[in-house]
Protein backbone atom coordinates (compact mmCIF):
# COMPACT_ATOMS: atom_id res chain seq x y z
CA UNK A 1 0.00 0.00 0.00
CA UNK A 2 1.35 3.72 -0.49
CA UNK A 3 -0.02 6.45 1.40
CA UNK A 4 0.34 10.07 0.69
CA UNK A 5 0.15 12.73 3.25
CA UNK A 6 -0.19 16.32 2.21
CA UNK A 7 0.61 18.62 5.23
CA UNK A 8 1.73 21.82 6.52
CA UNK A 9 3.71 19.90 9.78
CA UNK A 10 5.68 17.20 7.63
CA UNK A 11 7.92 17.51 10.28
CA UNK A 12 4.99 16.02 12.66
CA UNK A 13 5.58 12.61 10.93
CA UNK A 14 8.99 12.17 11.64
CA UNK A 15 8.98 10.02 14.83
CA UNK A 16 5.88 8.35 14.61
CA UNK A 17 6.51 6.31 11.59
CA UNK A 18 10.26 5.53 12.57
CA UNK A 19 9.42 3.22 16.05
CA UNK A 20 7.76 -0.02 16.16
CA UNK A 21 5.62 -1.45 13.41
CA UNK A 22 5.13 1.44 11.22
CA UNK A 23 9.23 0.88 11.06
CA UNK A 24 8.75 -2.71 10.22
CA UNK A 25 6.14 -2.83 7.76
CA UNK A 26 8.06 0.51 6.16
CA UNK A 27 11.28 -1.15 6.09
CA UNK A 28 9.85 -4.73 5.19
CA UNK A 29 8.24 -2.52 2.19
CA UNK A 30 4.71 -3.69 2.98
CA UNK A 31 3.73 0.01 2.75
CA UNK A 32 5.33 2.76 1.87
CA UNK A 33 4.10 6.60 3.16
CA UNK A 34 5.12 9.82 1.13
CA UNK A 35 4.85 12.61 3.47
CA UNK A 36 4.08 16.04 0.74
CA UNK A 37 4.21 19.68 2.27
CA UNK A 38 1.60 21.74 0.68
CA UNK A 39 3.56 24.82 0.80
CA UNK A 40 5.68 23.24 -1.97
CA UNK A 41 2.81 23.72 -4.41
CA UNK A 42 2.55 27.38 -4.27
CA UNK A 43 4.02 29.54 -6.47
CA UNK A 44 3.99 32.94 -5.10
CA UNK A 45 6.67 34.53 -3.86
CA UNK A 46 5.90 33.88 -0.14
CA UNK A 47 4.50 30.26 -0.69
CA UNK A 48 0.97 31.60 0.61
CA UNK A 49 -1.22 28.09 1.61
CA UNK A 50 -4.25 30.45 3.41
CA UNK A 51 -6.07 33.82 3.17
CA UNK A 52 -8.79 35.24 5.10
CA UNK A 53 -12.01 34.26 5.25
CA UNK A 54 -14.80 35.59 2.76
CA UNK A 55 -17.47 36.98 4.14
CA UNK A 56 -15.26 37.73 7.34
CA UNK A 57 -14.57 36.27 10.75
CA UNK A 58 -11.55 34.71 12.65
CA UNK A 59 -9.01 32.05 10.90
CA UNK A 60 -7.65 31.89 8.31
CA UNK A 61 -9.14 29.39 5.21
CA UNK A 62 -6.50 27.08 3.57
CA UNK A 63 -6.23 27.75 -0.11
CA UNK A 64 -8.18 25.88 -3.01
CA UNK A 65 -4.87 25.66 -5.54
CA UNK A 66 -1.62 24.23 -3.39
CA UNK A 67 -4.03 21.14 -2.82
CA UNK A 68 -5.57 20.77 -6.32
CA UNK A 69 -2.16 20.65 -7.45
CA UNK A 70 -1.00 18.64 -5.26
CA UNK A 71 -3.53 15.29 -5.43
CA UNK A 72 -3.39 16.19 -8.98
CA UNK A 73 0.79 15.57 -9.29
CA UNK A 74 0.35 12.56 -6.53
CA UNK A 75 -2.23 11.07 -8.86
CA UNK A 76 -0.64 11.34 -12.01
CA UNK A 77 2.50 9.84 -10.16
CA UNK A 78 0.29 7.04 -9.29
CA UNK A 79 -1.07 6.58 -12.80
CA UNK A 80 1.79 6.58 -14.61
CA UNK A 81 3.50 3.81 -12.58
CA UNK A 82 0.52 1.95 -11.91
CA UNK A 83 -2.86 1.77 -13.14
CA UNK A 84 -4.49 1.93 -9.51
CA UNK A 85 -8.18 1.85 -9.45
CA UNK A 86 -10.02 4.87 -7.29
CA UNK A 87 -7.63 6.71 -5.24
CA UNK A 88 -10.01 7.81 -1.64
CA UNK A 89 -8.65 11.43 -1.18
CA UNK A 90 -9.54 11.72 2.45
CA UNK A 91 -9.56 14.80 4.46
CA UNK A 92 -9.12 15.08 8.23
CA UNK A 93 -11.18 16.97 9.34
CA UNK A 94 -14.14 17.65 12.84
CA UNK A 95 -16.46 17.34 10.46
CA UNK A 96 -15.87 13.92 8.78
CA UNK A 97 -17.67 10.96 9.33
CA UNK A 98 -16.74 9.24 12.63
CA UNK A 99 -13.56 6.56 12.21
CA UNK A 100 -13.98 2.86 13.13
CA UNK A 101 -12.05 0.00 12.71
CA UNK A 102 -14.90 -0.70 10.02
CA UNK A 103 -13.50 2.25 8.34
CA UNK A 104 -9.71 1.32 8.75
CA UNK A 105 -10.73 -2.41 7.17
CA UNK A 106 -12.25 -0.33 4.37
CA UNK A 107 -9.36 1.77 4.06
CA UNK A 108 -7.05 -1.18 4.25
CA UNK A 109 -8.58 -2.87 0.86
CA UNK A 110 -6.67 0.11 -1.18
CA UNK A 111 -4.03 0.60 -2.89
CA UNK A 112 -2.91 3.81 -2.16
CA UNK A 113 -4.67 6.21 0.07
CA UNK A 114 -4.31 10.13 0.04
CA UNK A 115 -4.91 12.16 3.02
CA UNK A 116 -5.03 15.98 3.58
CA UNK A 117 -4.37 17.15 6.76
CA UNK A 118 -6.72 19.91 7.37
CA UNK A 119 -6.31 22.90 10.01
CA UNK A 120 -9.33 23.72 12.13
CA UNK A 121 -10.22 27.33 11.55
CA UNK A 122 -10.70 24.81 7.74
CA UNK A 123 -10.43 24.37 4.12
CA UNK A 124 -12.04 26.12 1.42
CA UNK A 125 -15.25 24.56 0.82
CA UNK A 126 -14.58 23.82 -3.21
CA UNK A 127 -11.34 21.33 -1.78
CA UNK A 128 -14.42 18.98 -0.31
CA UNK A 129 -16.58 19.90 -3.01
CA UNK A 130 -14.23 18.74 -5.94
CA UNK A 131 -11.47 17.02 -4.88
CA UNK A 132 -12.02 14.87 -1.51
CA UNK A 133 -13.97 11.70 -1.79
CA UNK A 134 -14.42 11.45 1.92
CA UNK A 135 -14.10 13.23 5.17
CA UNK A 136 -12.72 11.56 8.59
CA UNK A 137 -12.91 12.96 11.79
CA UNK A 138 -11.33 10.60 14.81
CA UNK A 139 -13.79 11.72 17.48
CA UNK A 140 -15.91 14.56 19.05
CA UNK A 141 -12.64 16.81 20.54
CA UNK A 142 -11.23 19.41 18.44
CA UNK A 143 -7.17 18.89 17.54
CA UNK A 144 -5.71 22.26 15.62
CA UNK A 145 -5.05 20.60 12.24
CA UNK A 146 -5.51 16.73 11.25
CA UNK A 147 -2.13 15.91 11.40
CA UNK A 148 -2.60 13.57 14.56
CA UNK A 149 -5.41 12.45 12.95
CA UNK A 150 -4.30 11.35 10.12
CA UNK A 151 -1.21 9.30 11.89
CA UNK A 152 -4.16 7.71 13.76
CA UNK A 153 -5.98 6.69 10.55
CA UNK A 154 -2.32 5.11 9.34
CA UNK A 155 -1.70 3.02 12.44
CA UNK A 156 -5.30 1.62 12.66
CA UNK A 157 -4.87 0.71 8.42
CA UNK A 158 -1.18 -0.19 8.24
CA UNK A 159 -2.04 -2.70 11.32
CA UNK A 160 -4.27 -4.61 9.04
CA UNK A 161 -2.15 -5.28 6.09
CA UNK A 162 -1.16 -8.80 5.90
CA UNK A 163 2.08 -9.41 6.66
CA UNK A 164 2.69 -6.52 9.33
CA UNK A 165 1.29 -8.27 12.41
CA UNK A 166 2.96 -11.14 13.34
CA UNK A 167 0.78 -13.28 13.53
CA UNK A 168 -2.43 -12.59 10.92
CA UNK A 169 -5.08 -14.35 14.02
CA UNK A 170 -3.81 -10.81 16.54
CA UNK A 171 -5.84 -8.37 14.51
CA UNK A 172 -8.85 -10.68 14.15
CA UNK A 173 -8.87 -11.27 17.70
CA UNK A 174 -8.48 -7.11 18.91
CA UNK A 175 -11.38 -5.49 20.75
CA UNK A 176 -13.76 -3.72 18.46
CA UNK A 177 -12.69 -6.54 15.73
CA UNK A 178 -15.19 -8.81 17.18
CA UNK A 179 -17.41 -5.90 18.45
CA UNK A 180 -16.81 -6.43 21.91
CA UNK A 181 -13.70 -4.81 24.28
CA UNK A 182 -11.21 -7.00 25.00
CA UNK A 183 -11.23 -10.29 28.07
CA UNK A 184 -8.29 -9.68 30.70
CA UNK A 185 -4.75 -10.88 30.45
CA UNK A 186 -2.07 -11.93 32.48
CA UNK A 187 1.76 -12.75 31.95
CA UNK A 188 4.11 -13.96 35.24
CA UNK A 189 3.84 -14.49 37.55
CA UNK A 190 0.48 -16.02 38.85
CA UNK A 191 0.89 -14.47 42.37
CA UNK A 192 1.81 -10.79 42.02
CA UNK A 193 1.53 -8.82 45.56
CA UNK A 194 -0.36 -11.41 46.70
CA UNK A 195 -3.17 -10.72 43.24
CA UNK A 196 -3.58 -14.51 41.92
CA UNK A 197 -4.51 -14.90 38.24
CA UNK A 198 -7.73 -16.52 37.97
CA UNK A 199 -7.77 -19.97 38.20
CA UNK A 200 -9.25 -20.91 35.12
CA UNK A 201 -6.68 -19.28 33.01
CA UNK A 202 -3.61 -22.18 34.89
CA UNK A 203 -6.04 -25.06 34.23
CA UNK A 204 -4.80 -25.75 30.87
CA UNK A 205 -8.74 -26.42 29.71
CA UNK A 206 -8.43 -24.64 26.28
CA UNK A 207 -12.70 -25.06 25.98
CA UNK A 208 -12.89 -23.40 29.86
CA UNK A 209 -10.74 -20.61 28.68
CA UNK A 210 -12.23 -19.73 25.58
CA UNK A 211 -15.25 -19.43 27.65
CA UNK A 212 -14.50 -17.72 30.68
CA UNK A 213 -12.41 -15.05 27.87
CA UNK A 214 -16.21 -14.40 25.79
CA UNK A 215 -18.00 -13.94 29.05
CA UNK A 216 -15.35 -11.51 30.43
CA UNK A 217 -15.09 -9.95 27.06
CA UNK A 218 -19.45 -9.41 27.28
CA UNK A 219 -19.31 -8.12 31.06
CA UNK A 220 -16.84 -6.29 30.42
CA UNK A 221 -18.50 -4.94 27.32
CA UNK A 222 -21.26 -4.40 28.90
CA UNK A 223 -20.24 -2.70 31.80
CA UNK A 224 -17.93 0.12 30.00
CA UNK A 225 -19.71 0.42 26.71
CA UNK A 226 -23.04 -1.45 26.55
CA UNK A 227 -24.10 0.60 23.32
CA UNK A 228 -21.51 -2.05 21.75
CA UNK A 229 -23.08 -4.69 22.55
CA UNK A 230 -26.48 -3.71 20.32
CA UNK A 231 -23.95 -4.93 17.07
CA UNK A 232 -22.03 -7.25 18.39
CA UNK A 233 -22.37 -10.65 17.38
CA UNK A 234 -23.87 -12.50 20.36
CA UNK A 235 -25.20 -16.70 20.33
CA UNK A 236 -28.51 -16.76 22.12
CA UNK A 237 -26.78 -17.97 25.64
CA UNK A 238 -24.66 -14.72 25.60
CA UNK A 239 -27.56 -12.83 25.01
CA UNK A 240 -29.23 -14.70 27.83
CA UNK A 241 -26.20 -13.55 29.86
CA UNK A 242 -26.44 -10.15 29.06
CA UNK A 243 -29.81 -10.12 30.12
CA UNK A 244 -29.17 -11.56 33.79
CA UNK A 245 -26.02 -9.34 34.13
CA UNK A 246 -28.71 -6.64 33.59
CA UNK A 247 -31.43 -8.17 35.99
CA UNK A 248 -28.86 -8.61 38.92
CL1 LIG B 1 -9.55 14.74 11.73
N1 LIG B 1 -9.05 17.10 12.75
C1 LIG B 1 -9.10 18.02 13.73
N2 LIG B 1 -8.56 19.22 13.52
N3 LIG B 1 -9.67 17.80 14.90
C2 LIG B 1 -10.19 16.59 15.08
C3 LIG B 1 -10.18 15.59 14.11
C4 LIG B 1 -9.59 15.88 12.93
N4 LIG B 1 -10.80 14.51 14.59
C5 LIG B 1 -11.18 14.84 15.82
N5 LIG B 1 -10.83 16.09 16.13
Amino acid sequence: MQINILTLFPQMFDSPFSASIFKRAIDGKLVRVNIHNIRDYTHDKHHTVDDYTYGGGAGMILKSDPIFEAVESIKSSIRLKEGAGVVPVILLTPQGRLFSQQIAWELSRHSHLILICGRYEGVDERVLEHLVTDEISIGDYVLSGGELAAIVVVDAVVRLLPGVLGSEASALDDSHATGLLEYPQYTRPAVYRGWAVPEVLLSGNHAQIAKWRREQAVLRTMKRRPELLDKANLCLEERQLVEDLKQS
